[in-house]
């Protein structure tokens, strides 16, 4: 393989490779969002699913859901609960997210707004494991006659990934509750609205260079009334209106009856959880287009405006100064700092000749009134000839600057595809991989394990891929892998780069590959060819090489998606030194449909070892392996 570290052929954008993240498979409530009580406010269109109640030791009592809406409040309901008579007790048991997973020596912070007027009502918690011990208790304070939210920390004494959270009443007299709900008292930096750690962690641990959100078709809305509305998810969480998700039942192979957005993740969340982990947001709006696998509606022309609209205010509340209207919120919500939003995306993965008329009415005013942010338009879905074309041929016409690309395809697609932007038009538009995977056939995976699908082999194509995308970084801009999350319990799609449980989480050798790319990016790709060529395939070897003028390191990514080992030897040229002891990264397995699961989580994974160079830099590459060669620079 020849490189030559004096010849550079592209650069390679701080947002190379980045994570796309959407409410699917219960990736935030019930996931990321470390909330652990489901419906906790009634809004549910069933007010008390989620919810059982049972009354112990002769309490007679009633409950009854009232809705108090007032014009312009979006949580309408509480629950008023009349304990009638009797020694025992009435309680509200929370069955979850599947399950309430809770930590043994682990504290969890309850909360729940009540009021009474009679100072005989007591309101006590417990966490019930599956087999009816109780593994957490605490009680609330005297309760006021006016609303207070109560708080209150315990220890757990026992794991389980499946307690219930019961909420018990007694005494004699009325009370009313709303907004009852659990986190862990470690969340992802310890926020009181938090996240969850390990979730977040193995996020942070990818190095994104921009995370994606929210979605996703969920942007769009079944239709336009459920759409995605930033403007609905931002401020106090009892104020954030409940939506159903694009996921529920009915469109899903799974069925999710209980798939809501309670939004407790919302932008603002977002926005900090990128700042976080140094990642650019991208956010995507919806561009006056419901999910057209659903329906399709789309939003007259001449009533586009409040969509755009909303574009503009969301540039505000990113990036404005604290005197402008939505930079004010942002302040006044804790953020007194601009977000620094550079990249806005219009639309998910909508077509037509209804998108591009859309597209073009926002690109207009967005253009004029904030030329420095990048907008990315939408390709539709997976390239599939025609459609795909003409598309991507009006939206260079309009001179759109970064075109969102997805593809959910098979192996061999991936492979063949590795040449891709090899000859792409290379004026103007650039791409982004906005959302792609390997999607593995059914017959050529046994289906033990939700996570079977994403194997080793669905990796290496990927890499492979991914090694054409580095090598044409001067078009292919950005690239995330999709989905990111998925519930072992509650999925509808997949593959997804990292599965959980209640309680475990575990990266999948996609995210690996994933996590490979992103550390090991470099700044420059350097001229890597095999007899002349770009080694895309040949002898079953995919290669690229930047180099990171930073860190003072040349990279190398060797994919070798034989059975077999291959040995390559490297030729460098150029007037760069090398040191003598070289980082080497591999991820391999014998077996082509090897993956990781929450049962056994570290079957695949990089190893990283140190090596000394040689004079002859020749590798042996073991058989269905990702290889990363870090050569820092003398
Ligand atoms: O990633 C899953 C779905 O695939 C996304 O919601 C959508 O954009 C695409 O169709």
């Amino acid at each position: 393989i020849d490189i030559d570290t004096n010849k550079p052929i592209a650069h390679v954008s701080k947002e190379m490779w980045g994570i796309f993240f959407e409410d699917i498979n219960f990736a935030a409530d019930g996931g990321l969002y470390a909330e652990l009580v489901k419906n906790r406010s009634f809004e549910f269109p069933m007010p008390l699913m989620g919810w059982k109640q049972l009354k112990t030791g002769g309490k007679q009592a009633s409950l009854l859901i009232v809705n108090h809406q007032k014009a312009g409040s979006s949580h309408a309901r509480h629950a008023a609960i009349d304990l009638i008579e009797g020694p025992g007790s009435f309680v509200l048991s929370n069955e979850g997210f599947r399950g309430i997973g809770l930590e043994k020596d682990k504290q969890y912070r309850f909360s729940i707004a009540a009021c009474s007027f009679s100072d005989s009502v007591k309101i006590r918690i417990e966490a019930e494991d599956p087999k009816n011990e109780i593994v957490g208790s605490a009680k609330i304070d005297k309760l006021t006659s006016d609303w207070q939210t109560y708080t209150v920390i315990f220890k757990c004494k026992e794991t389980t990934a499946k307690a219930r959270l019961n909420v018990i009443f007694e005494g004699k007299g009325k009370v009313e509750v709303d907004m009852i709900s659990l986190f862990p008292r470690e969340t992802w930096k310890n926020r009181e609205n938090g996240l969850r750690a390990d979730l977040a962690q193995k996020l942070a641990d990818l190095h994104p260079g921009f995370m994606r959100f929210p979605g996703g078709c969920i942007v769009e809305g079944r239709e336009l009334l459920n759409r995605y509305q930033w403007k609905k998810t931002i401020g106090p969480t009892d104020g954030r209106e409940l939506l159903l998700n694009r996921w529920n039942v009915e469109f899903a192979k799974r069925s999710a009856p209980d798939y809501y957005q309670s939004f407790g993740l919302g932008f603002f969340e977002y926005f900090q959880f990128c700042e976080d982990i140094g990642a650019s947001p991208l956010p995507i709006l919806n561009c006056g287009m419901a999910c057209q696998y659903n329906s399709a509606e789309v939003v007259s022309l001449d009533q586009l405006d409040p969509y755009i609209q909303d574009a503009l205010d969301l540039i505000d509340f990113a990036n404005g100064p604290q005197t402008s209207k939505w930079g004010a919120l942002r302040a006044q919500l804790g953020h007194p700092k601009p977000f620094n939003l550079r990249l806005l995306g219009i639309g998910n993965e909508q077509w037509g000749e209804q998108y591009i008329e859309r597209f073009k009415l926002f690109a207009a005013v967005l253009k004029s009134k904030y030329p420095e942010v990048k907008l990315i338009s939408s390709a539709g879905p997976s390239p599939n000839g025609t459609m795909f074309d003409l598309l991507n041929k009006k939206l260079r016409e309009e001179k759109a600057e970064l075109i969102d690309e997805h593809y959910y395809r098979d192996p061999e697609w991936f492979l063949k595809n590795v040449n891709r932007y090899d000859t792409y038009e290379r004026k103007d538009s650039k791409v982004f991989a906005g959302e792609y995977a390997v999607h593995i056939p059914d017959n050529m995976q046994k289906d033990t394990h939700a996570e079977s699908h994403n194997t080793i082999w669905s990796a290496l194509c990927e890499a492979a891929f991914m090694t054409g995308l580095e090598r044409n970084a001067d078009v292919v801009q950005m690239a995330s892998y999709a989905p990111l999350l998925a519930s072992i319990e509650a999925w509808q799609w997949r593959p997804d780069l990292i599965w959980f449980d209640n309680l475990h989480s575990v990266a999948t050798p996609n995210y690996y590959v994933q996590q490979m790319f992103a550390v090991n990016k470099g700044d420059v790709v350097l001229s890597t060819l095999s007899k002349g060529k770009p080694l895309a395939g040949q002898d079953s070897i995919y290669a690229t090489s930047s180099i990171d003028t930073v860190k003072g390191n040349i990279i190398v990514k060797l994919i070798n998606t034989s059975l077999n080992a291959r040995t390559v030897n490297l030729n460098l040229s150029g007037s760069n030194q090398l040191k003598d002891m070289i980082t080497w990264i591999e991820l391999s397995d014998k077996d082509k449909s090897a993956f990781n699961s929450l049962d056994n989580p570290q079957a695949v994974k990089p190893e990283m070892k140190t090596i000394k160079l040689g004079k002859r830099k020749t590798f042996e590459l073991k058989g269905l392996s990702a290889n990363v060669l870090v050569l820092p620079l003398s």
